[in-house]
């Protein structure tokens, strides 16, 4: 009786010493983030059209809930009590009215910061403002908190993101928690505890695979994100997500390139924030975006990473293990001409090692779902006969 009650009193300290909100993304998350279009062009108006249409267009029901405001929101200083100020230009009613309105829709509303003493677009940062800032955005309604890395002069980056997430959760009110430290201090590495997502790589940019530069700044490209996330899905699961970085479906990109950036995030179990202009999608970007297959495979609860089974012929071959025993399958051209696919699913060795997952295609027979055409195209006892485009994709469901 005596060791139980210790027991119990051991677990309940542990639990009360945890520092993240258990429970609040047991899926990767999902919604639309200001930065990749808006910049810190942002204001309520953009925010209410873009929560209207979430229900209107379908991506609320498609599985999409936070609307989360980045860079921009705030007036260059603090108030004389040292409070964060919502620029009254581009939110005249304040951060209370707006979360009020995005919550009114039934979905949830998210805020940024940084670590640092500023933005990196040079407003004020959360750096020894931990506990003030957590207050008010519990008062607020904020339900997700990106925490980003500029202006931090050496600052060491787990204890910086262990004071923010111990102050949001003295705040008292559930917020994702999302580091922004673009991989710099191996987040992915110790951050589990700390938030419930975290950036793994540099910034996006509406670059498929051959790296350019805007402005003489060079983004990451849509596929190198996708390399670096190989070596790391030992991190990811559920409540604890890498993050790839933001959605440029939409941005520019051709509509295959945008097929392969989304099925390779669903692929990746990565956060699926948008990052388009909802109220100027044109119906290719609508219907990449609210693929309910696909997401289904990001959303699978089991929660594991894809990994890349091969590379041949410019195609890449990613399996990801589902929990209703099934797999999702990805082939991938990287090639700027078509590539022509031949898969034979009973001679092919398929193991998860990491995970203790594997293919049984001898002695199971899969039906294949083509999350794209929708079709169903047989079974894993025949081979796979397929060319796929240029810089395009082929993604499968095995059913079991
Ligand atoms: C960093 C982040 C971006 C965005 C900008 C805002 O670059 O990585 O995602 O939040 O800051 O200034």
């Amino acid at each position: 009786m005596k060791k139980l009650a210790i027991a119990i009193l051991l677990f309940s300290s542990v639990k009360l010493c945890a520092q993240k909100f258990e429970g609040v993304a047991l899926t990767p998350p999902m919604g639309w983030n200001s930065w990749n279009t808006f910049q810190t062009k942002i204001d309520e108006k953009l925010v209410m059209a873009t929560a209207d249409l979430f229900v209107s267009a379908g991506m609320k029901d498609a599985g999409y809930t936070y609307i989360v405001l980045d860079d921009g929101w705030m007036t260059m200083d603090r108030d004389k009590d040292g409070n964060l100020v919502p620029d009254p230009a581009k939110f005249p009613n304040g951060m209370k009215a707006l979360s009020d309105y995005v919550h009114s829709k039934g979905l949830k509303f998210g805020l940024y910061n940084c670590a640092g003493t500023k933005t990196c677009a040079g407003y004020p940062g959360t750096r020894g403002y931990e506990y003030q800032d957590a207050r008010n955005y519990a008062a607020w309604g904020v339900d997700y908190l990106k925490f980003d890395w500029c202006n931090t002069d050496g600052i060491n980056a787990k204890e910086a993101y262990t004071t923010m997430s111990k102050a949001l959760k003295t705040a008292g009110r559930p917020i994702v928690f999302s580091l922004c430290e673009w991989g710099q201090n191996k987040a992915y590495e110790w951050a589990a505890p700390v938030g419930e997502l975290w950036r793994t790589t540099g910034d996006i940019g509406v670059a498929f695979d051959s790296s350019k530069s805007f402005n003489g700044w060079t983004p990451m490209t849509v596929m190198h994100i996708v390399d670096f996330e190989a070596g790391i899905r030992q991190y990811a699961g559920p409540g604890r997500w890498n993050d790839p970085d933001m959605l440029e479906v939409g941005n520019g990109l051709t509509v295959s390139e945008d097929r392969v950036h989304f099925s390779m995030w669903c692929m990746l179990a990565a956060p699926l924030m948008m990052g388009n202009d909802l109220r100027k999608m044109n119906d290719e970007t609508h219907f990449i975006l609210t693929n309910k297959d696909a997401i289904a495979i990001d959303q699978d609860a089991l929660g594991i990473q894809a990994f890349r089974y091969s590379n041949k012929d410019s195609v890449e071959t990613w399996f990801k293990p589902l929990s209703d025993g099934g797999w999702a399958v990805c082939f991938v051209n990287r090639n700027d001409k078509p590539a022509k696919l031949s898969f034979n699913w009973k001679g092919e060795d398929v193991k998860d090692n990491l995970f203790s997952k594997q293919l049984s295609a001898s002695s199971i027979q899969y039906k294949i779902k083509d999350l794209w055409s929708k079709r169903d195209i047989g079974t894993t006892a025949d081979k796979l006969e397929s060319v796929v485009p240029p810089h395009d994709v082929l993604m499968l469901r095995l059913i079991k």
